[in-house]
């Protein structure tokens, strides 16, 4: 196996990436050349062994499994592989212990990914949704804390919050998050898919109970993976709502040990591996993990703290153009994306045209002009989007 080497601002496992900057990790990240190859290698040996490879990636994902527990600080066996991080919400939704009546706590602000399942939950269990608003953290922590604390007062089984905004790349308190929603009986649930791979994690340190994360953003890897995590003693209490054939004990030994062993009685796993009821994504797992190690190998704090320097370099030449960030006075509650707002009069829409026109990869999620470099990019990459925001503005039609 060929060993690929990540260095913080070289883009040279990335040869193919036609964008001059591709600021979109919060979007959707370009594969580099070493989570491609590993994906290939799965399909190669399926081309060449057919069935006999099905263990080889097992293993793998067992392994890559560690690797997960160690990104947010679990253990593997508080770790479940799941599709996507919707995925991992919609089974802790579909699988919580409700009683009807219960009430669980979810944000204004957040990606749907993150309230709908609750919802549906809401309407199968009877429960009361309550809403609270993102945007009250970005003024004033404490006072939105103290918001919370008034409706996990008035009784709630569960919060549901991303670790990091999507449109606004605010990080949130979720360590005192959690510890509010022990102190009053409830529990906390984490969308880490804006987090996971740019943001340090630790379920240990900061108490959440379940986290759920994709693949294909911070993580760098290909649409269509992720993984929940369940503290232990919370996955043991969940319904097994969402069981398939591989989430009984020895669920497959009935294919590999000979007759008899095809039964329908035999216990559902009590640990968070329940939500693997069937086959899964091989090659993207395989890809998520050469990309995993990529990341691991240079350090998720040092790569925060590239990024962070590319955001102090690019944010005030955006400030001088009349733009305003969304970007936190405190450096505990930034992220990877610096999210920023037009000066006024122009518009989002084109101008993000215009950057991917001229070879700048952006987003534009709920109107809000989004910068996410990850490791790849250089900070020589801010000059080029200076130049270009200054020939769309010199240009561009006021509304
Ligand atoms: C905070 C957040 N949660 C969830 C999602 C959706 O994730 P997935 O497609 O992995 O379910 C997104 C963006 O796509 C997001 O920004």
């Amino acid at each position: 196996m060929t060993e690929y080497k990540a260095r913080l601002g070289d883009r040279s496992l990335f040869p193919k990436l036609k964008y001059r900057v591709y600021a979109n990790h919060a979007g959707i990240s370009a594969p580099s050349i070493a989570v491609s190859h590993a994906a290939q290698s799965v399909y190669q040996d399926y081309e060449e062994r057919g069935v006999s490879a099905f263990l080889n990636w097992l293993l793998q994902r067992n392994r890559l499994k560690e690797k997960f527990a160690t990104l947010v600080g679990a253990t593997a066996q508080e770790i479940g592989l799941t599709q996507n991080t919707t995925r991992g919400v919609i089974d802790i939704a579909l699988c919580f212990p409700w009683n009807q009546g219960d009430r669980v706590i979810v944000f204004k602000g957040e990606f749907p990914a993150n309230v709908t399942p609750w919802q549906r939950a809401a309407e199968l269990f009877g429960l009361q949704v309550v809403y609270l608003n993102t945007a009250d953290y970005l003024t004033d922590v404490n006072s939105a804390l103290t918001t919370l604390t008034a409706e996990l007062k008035r009784g709630a089984r569960l919060v549901a919050v991303s670790a990091v905004e999507f449109q606004t790349g605010f990080q949130m308190p979720i360590a005192q998050m959690a510890a509010l929603c022990h102190e009053h009986g409830a529990q906390l649930f984490v969308d880490a898919v804006q987090a996971c791979g740019i943001v340090p994690l630790s379920a240990s340190e900061q108490g959440f109970d379940y986290l759920a994360c994709g693949s294909h953003k911070w993580l760098m890897g290909v649409e269509g993976c992720g993984f929940l995590y369940a503290q232990k003693d919370r996955a043991a209490e969940l319904k097994p709502n969402v069981a398939g054939w591989l989430s009984h004990e020895d669920g497959l030994g009935f294919l590999l040990q000979g007759e008899g062993l095809l039964r329908y009685d035999r216990p559902l796993k009590k640990s968070i591996e329940l939500i693997e009821g069937g086959n899964t994504n091989a090659a993207g797992f395989a890809a998520l993990e050469a990309s995993i190690d990529l990341i691991q190998s240079l350090g998720v704090s040092t790569i925060l703290e590239h990024v962070q320097a590319y955001h102090d370099r690019l944010e005030p030449h955006l400030l001088d153009r009349g733009f305003t960030s969304y970007r936190s006075k405190n450096p505990a509650h930034r992220s990877g994306s610096l999210c920023v707002k037009p000066p006024p009069g122009i518009s989002v829409v084109d101008l993000q045209h215009a950057l991917s026109n001229a070879g700048i990869s952006t987003a534009i999620p709920d109107g809000v002009l989004r910068f996410s470099p990850h490791w790849p990019n250089s900070h020589a990459e801010v000059e080029i989007i200076v130049t270009e925001i200054d020939a769309y503005l010199t240009r561009a039609p006021r509304s």
